[in-house]
């Protein structure tokens, strides 16, 4: 049976989270490819919310065993507690539910801290990255000088190179953010000993799985444009959250792969620095990010940073289509945009007096994008309780068709609300 790829159309934060909470329930395996755990889904299961940051969602079907590919950067003590929380709000979770690849890479308190120091040391012009250590540990792995997981099977080969590394950081780090060595080492080790027995060759049990035709869903984190190839750099995550990503980030080949679904939430949302063409800041954005009273609302999972909001960006979904091949697209938070009079979509963008209809290769372009919109009626019907395509109003289908033909992939899904149930399926 084929892989299923889920990629994130935008800037993340696009819902992926719940999209693959759906796929998984017809799923054998779900595996992460990317990132780590400055990703954050939040899944909301009956009148639980759980909010997930390394351990992919598909943990909560019972059926289907999860796998955290060699792609990712992995904190190990922050992978503990997430375990941990999961086995004690009742989710079985054990080694044969759960693998972690040999060959992720481990996120060191040297990284986070060296995260922190280079966000302080750009000043104005920082990031806003998560402070987890991502970019600083996809650094040590390509410049061929980081830990790779499957080095805590040996406590004292483990525990060398994180001492070292964090020595290493300790000389160039400001005193307040100076690494207490040993101490760091015994929690991490503890944390590896936890680990252990979740270690293993994770492409070629993905691969064993896929020749006995099981069904793998890949999830993705993030969004194509904080890819480090196609986004907006440097205002990106150090990983590739797309396509590509999801196959060397898993080991597996392109030929299994059947769908590529993308993420699109119904309007933009942006956290951390970087340009956004369609962001607003009026009461419509206030609107459409909620007052952060209800887990949906537009708040980071991870750092709870108030997200930046605008009108949808037809360009970059186009553009994210173009790049990941999407076969499908899922439409998220339509239900948020019930009760404007008007709606507006970005179609192309003026820079410097030409017309464009796809981003520009630098922030400093991007930065200049004025969008071209087009205006579409709204509709002020509640649309969480439909269920039906054809009972939506009029006004939402139309807004629906305008992006399917903006972006030409077909919109399969809608979301009308964070509950699991709360899908129209065209
Ligand atoms: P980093 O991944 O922590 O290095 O952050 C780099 C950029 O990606 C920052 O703008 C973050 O806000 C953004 N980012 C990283 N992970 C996520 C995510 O899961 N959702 C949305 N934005 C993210």
């Amino acid at each position: 049976m084929p892989a299923t790829i889920v990629v994130g159309a935008q800037w993340g934060d696009e819902g992926k989270g719940r999209v693959a909470d759906w796929l998984a329930s017809q799923a054998d395996v779900v595996a992460r490819f990317a990132g780590g755990d400055n990703a954050g889904h939040t899944v909301y299961v009956g009148d639980e919310i759980f909010k997930l940051h390394l351990v992919p969602s598909g943990i909560l079907h019972d059926r289907v065993t999860c796998v955290l590919g060699n792609g990712m950067v992995i904190n190990p003590v922050n992978l503990v507690k997430e375990i941990e929380g999961l086995i004690e709000a009742g989710v079985p979770l054990s080694p044969e539910r759960l693998h972690i690849s040999t060959r992720a890479h481990i996120i060191t308190p040297a990284h986070i801290a060296l995260d922190g120091a280079s966000e302080r040391a750009r000043g104005q012009q920082a990031i806003g990255t998560t402070l987890r250590g991502i970019g600083p540990a996809y650094t040590d792995k390509i410049a061929r000088r980081g830990i790779r997981a499957g080095q805590m099977k040996d406590s004292e080969d483990f525990a060398d190179s994180l001492h070292r590394m964090m020595e290493d950081a300790n000389q160039v780090l400001a005193d307040d953010l100076r690494l207490d060595v040993d101490t760091l080492t015994v929690e991490y080790l503890k944390a590896a000993e936890r680990l252990r027995p979740f270690l293993r060759d994770s492409s070629a049990y993905l691969n064993q799985r896929l020749k006995e035709n099981a069904s793998i869903l890949c999830e993705g984190a993030q969004g194509t444009l904080l890819d480090v190839d196609h986004g907006d750099y440097p205002y990106v995550t150090s990983s590739s959250p797309t396509v590509g990503g999801a196959l060397s980030g898993l080991g597996i080949g392109p030929c299994f792969v059947e769908r590529v679904v993308g993420v699109a939430k119904a309007f933009s949302t942006r956290v951390g620095s970087g340009p956004m063409p369609t962001e607003l800041d009026d009461p419509i954005a206030e609107r459409l990010r909620g007052t952060g009273e209800n887990f949906w609302d537009e708040f980071g999972t991870t750092t709870g940073r108030p997200r930046r909001c605008g009108w949808l960006d037809a360009v970059a979904v186009r553009y994210a289509a173009q790049i990941n091949g999407f076969t499908e697209l899922v439409l998220t938070k339509l239900d948020i945009l019930s009760g404007f009079d008007e709606l507006k979509i970005a179609i192309g963008y003026i820079i410097d007096g030409e017309r464009v209809a796809s981003p520009p290769a630098t922030s400093a372009e991007l930065e200049r994008a004025t969008p071209i919109y087009e205006t579409l009626p709204g509709w002020s019907e509640d649309i969480r309780a439909t269920r039906d395509w054809v009972a939506l109003p009029d006004a939402a289908r139309r807004y629906v068709e305008r992006i399917e033909t903006l972006v030409d992939v077909p919109v399969r899904t809608l979301s009308v609300g964070p509950e699991r149930e709360q899908l129209i399926h065209r």
